[in-house]
């Protein structure tokens, strides 16, 4: 057997050490890409790609058109999960909590930091409903383009980021024999200290 290393105290801590290592691993071509699933009113659950882009002690935040299916669906029915498999450290990190919207301002900063063919984007994508056609799309982003020249690129009303306040984060490794190491944080609110504990693989 692999020798064991004793588990860090803080999961956010020991999160941010292994984002750092999946930065600098040349073979991970999108370190911040993560799944986020999230349930509809109906029970059904749906996933897909978002980006980090910033984690800390307060949350894992990514950016987004609030009016989207993961955005309606994120605001009616907070509980989410995020998931982390970055194949060539052998690693998957799994979390689960609360998301609630960024404040204006931090929206505000990170939407101006965007270039600005991404903010008319933003603008001119209804996403998650249904287009009509290409051109449809490719008209509207021509009108918006046209109606802010010359001056910035306001942050759509709708769009804007969610924070997921985690209450659980495992981290998963790979072990030979399928033996996998499986270690477990949790706490019952944000704030509240974490518990740890292994689980069988
Ligand atoms: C690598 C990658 C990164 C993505 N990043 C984002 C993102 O940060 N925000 C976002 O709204 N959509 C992002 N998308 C698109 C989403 O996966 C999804 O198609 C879109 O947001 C609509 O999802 P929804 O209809 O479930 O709301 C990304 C897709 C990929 C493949």
């Amino acid at each position: 057997m692999e020798p064991q290393r004793p588990a860090p105290d803080d999961p956010i801590a020991r999160f941010l050490a292994l984002f750092d290592l999946a930065k600098r691993t040349p073979q991970i071509m999108e370190p911040t890409g993560m799944v986020l699933s999230t349930v509809g009113d109906d029970g059904r659950p749906s996933s897909r790609v978002v980006l980090l882009k910033g984690v800390d002690e307060e949350g894992f935040v990514f950016y987004t058109n609030l009016e989207s299916r993961k955005g309606r669906e994120a605001l009616a029915r907070p509980s989410v999960a995020l998931l982390f498999w970055w194949h060539p450290l052998e690693v998957q990190v799994r979390v689960e909590g609360a998301a609630q919207r960024v404040g204006d301002e931090d929206a505000d900063a990170y939407f101006a930091s965007r270039p600005r063919g991404s903010q008319l984007g933003a603008w001119a994508s209804d996403q998650s409903r249904p287009l009509k056609s290409r051109e449809e799309l490719e008209a509207r982003l021509a009108e918006l383009t046209e109606r802010f020249e010359g001056m910035p690129v306001p942050r759509p009303p709708h769009w804007s980021g969610l924070r997921v306040r985690p209450l659980s984060i495992e981290f998963w490794k790979n072990r030979t024999n399928r033996l996998h190491e499986r270690h477990l944080y949790a706490r019952e609110k944000p704030g509240a200290p974490w518990s740890f504990a292994l689980l069988n693989p």
